[in-house]
């Protein structure tokens, strides 16, 4: 049976979406309850993002590959407001970072108040998630703490860009596995472990989320070009104006092609804080068949995925974790 109730309308079995979708509520219910705080302020801004919408895809995550276990156990639920919580902190700071204004559809933290405030509230949020995780026991904690070294590193690489004699392809791919497949991953891997799913399956549902993490992170580098405001919640653009060199501008830059001599000039030698030269710039790209072969690159991510979700038993989650795989290639927000 096949029912569209599932959130980001992924195709699934019926009983398995109505699971989720009952789930989803009790995880909601938990974040919201899980940053009241008697500070005022703090209360109010670690709201913010919560309340202003998200796509929630890293706990649905967690409830899917509860599916390869019992979906019921306790921890299930718990690790599922855990990995929101932590990527809600990454999203407070990421936006003082990225000096982006606008998130989830709306004014970003940093906007609203000011950078401390950004960053305290996703240390907060932080602080929230250690909380709740002490409960799942010392393994998800170190899990936990693991995967935020990585995601850590992943920013870091990304700030100070690659060095001068390293291959910029393979560090933009070390950079997106760190700051966002980790976290991806240890979704699918919190969700498969706390349902008691046998080693190999836990092992598998992991490794198969890392490659959807990174597939996930090159179609929000896409995006970032490629879609407006109204469909992403964010700033078209983000990623030009603060010199990131994501996928397609590392194709264009590889291409050496003569005709895209002002592109490569704008991307090269130019700030792009310009909003004329910024606009400039992003319609070039736009316009680029290094897009493409971006968007052929993030599908070999999720066809490699893909070929790992196959050897997992068969029934509605794999479906499911196979369906995502889709969803991350057409996805427009
Ligand atoms: C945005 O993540 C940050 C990335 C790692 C790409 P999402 O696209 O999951 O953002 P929300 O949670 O839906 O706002
Ligand atoms: C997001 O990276 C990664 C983390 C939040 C750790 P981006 O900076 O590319 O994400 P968006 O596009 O702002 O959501
Ligand atoms: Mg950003
Ligand atoms: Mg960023």
């Amino acid at each position: 049976m096949v029912s569209g109730a599932v959130p980001l309308g992924l195709p699934v079995d019926g009983a398995l979406a109505d699971d989720v979708q009952g789930r989803l509520g009790f995880v909601e219910d938990l974040l919201l309850s899980s940053v009241r705080s008697d500070d005022a302020l703090l209360a109010e801004a670690s709201k913010h993002l919560m309340e202003a919408g998200g796509k929630r895809f890293r706990p649905m995550l967690v409830l899917l590959a509860s599916h390869f276990g019992n979906p019921a156990a306790p921890g299930v639920i718990v690790a599922a407001v855990v990995v929101e919580l932590t990527h809600l902190a990454t999203l407070y700071h990421d936006d003082v970072m990225d000096e982006a204004v606008l998130r989830r559809g709306e004014v970003s933290a940093n906007s609203r108040w000011t950078n401390t405030i950004a960053i305290l509230t996703g240390d907060y949020l932080f602080a929230r998630a250690s909380d709740l995780l002490a409960d799942l026991g010392p393994e998800a904690v170190r899990i936990q703490a693991r995967t935020f070294a990585r995601l850590v590193r992943g920013q870091i690489q990304e700030t100070i860009g690659p060095g001068p004699d390293a291959d910029p392809l393979k560090h933009y791919l070390q950079v997106v596995a760190d700051k966002t497949a980790s976290l991806i991953a240890t979704s699918g891997q919190f969700g498969a472990l706390m349902a008691g799913a046998p080693p190999h399956v836990v092992d598998t549902v992991t490794s198969a989320c890392e490659k959807i993490g990174v597939a996930f992170q090159l179609s929000d580098d896409i995006l970032d070009i490629a879609s407006e405001s109204h469909e992403s919640g964010k700033t078209p653009g983000t990623d030009l104006r603060e010199g990131i060199h994501t996928l397609p501008i590392l194709h264009v830059l590889a291409a050496q092609d003569r005709r895209d001599r002002r592109l490569r000039e704008l991307l090269r030698d130019t700030d792009l804080t310009d909003d004329a030269l910024h606009a400039e710039a992003l319609t070039l790209l736009r316009a680029h068949p290094a897009m493409d072969r971006a968007r052929a690159d993030l599908r070999r991510w999720t066809e490699d995925a893909r070929t790992e979700l196959g050897t997992l038993p068969d029934g509605p989650a794999r479906a499911a974790f196979e369906a995502l795989c889709d969803y991350v290639v057409s996805r427009t927000g």
